[in-house]
């Protein structure tokens, strides 16, 4: 069995993953997702790629996409919310990632804001949430999640080499792209249940502000146009991380991107 095949059978039945569309290679699984999405295709339904051309990261960015080693895969969901809860999916999805990946690797997973996943300080997953509204509502959601398996140091680009690594790189071994892909599913099917139930509970933020790596830090965080700076004091209980400056004054911020402040 090819490790898809056993993707397949271990989701079988399964929200998340019980239908999955291989592509060897594509352009990018999100815009292939998408499509799928518009032709009808259930919620849970799973493009997975071997490799993709134009991987796509958040803020415009690139997502390295080599064949034969990690994992892309963009999840259509349809969650009737507001679109204004929106962005609490990616939250629970950053949960659920490094959730997994302690489960499938062992290793210390934590959580960049809003939703990268850290192995000893370095990203080995990200995730891309694009929804499309109706109105006030939410009509569908692609969450697309690259997770960085077994790529080896010596092929991860030289400048990438001091933000990124693999699950290999940093667990010392080589780990089956099918145990972390069904692993991950099942984490986020668990976590989006509960979420259709339950909102964004504080059960749900206390598990992301224990699972984050920049709880605490100083940080400075990018907005589009704008930069702050300070101390991270975690998600509030509306979703939105929580940011103290030096003089005490308290932003909230609901999408960005978080540097570390040297
Ligand atoms: C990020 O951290 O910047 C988000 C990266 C998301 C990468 C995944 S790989 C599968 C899906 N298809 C894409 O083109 N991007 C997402």
């Amino acid at each position: 069995m090819n490790w898809v095949e056993e993707l397949r059978a271990a989701r079988q039945g399964k929200l998340i993953g019980g239908e999955i569309f291989f592509c060897p290679e594509v352009d990018s699984t999100n815009p292939q997702a998408r499509q799928y999405c518009l032709e009808g295709a259930k919620e849970g339904t799973v493009i997975l790629a071997e490799s993709q051309s134009q991987g796509r990261g958040r803020l415009g960015r690139q997502w390295q996409s080599p064949a034969g080693v990690n994992i892309y895969a963009s999840i259509i969901l349809r969650p009737p919310m507001r679109a204004a809860s929106a962005p609490h999916i990616p939250l629970l999805a950053g949960v659920a990632g490094a959730q997994a990946l302690a489960r499938a690797c062992g290793l210390e997973a934590r959580i960049k804001w809003p939703n990268d996943i850290l192995v000893n300080g370095k990203k080995v997953a990200g995730i891309l949430s694009e929804m499309e509204a109706e109105g006030l509502q939410v009509r569908f959601i692609i969450l697309g999640v690259g997770i960085n398996v077994n790529w080896q140091k010596k092929d991860i680009p030289p400048d990438l080499r001091e933000i990124a690594t693999s699950l290999r790189a940093e667990g010392g071994r080589e780990f089956s792209r099918a145990k972390v892909a069904a692993e991950f599913f099942e984490e986020l099917e668990g976590e989006y249940v509960l979420f259709l139930k339950e909102g964004f509970s504080s059960r749900l933020r206390e598990e992301w502000n224990r699972l984050s790596w920049v709880n605490q830090k100083w940080v400075t965080i990018t907005v589009p146009g704008r930069k702050f700076e300070g101390r991270v004091l975690g998600l509030d209980a509306d979703g939105a991380l929580l940011v103290i400056d030096g003089q005490e004054k308290i932003q909230r911020f609901i999408a960005g991107d978080v540097s570390l402040r040297l």
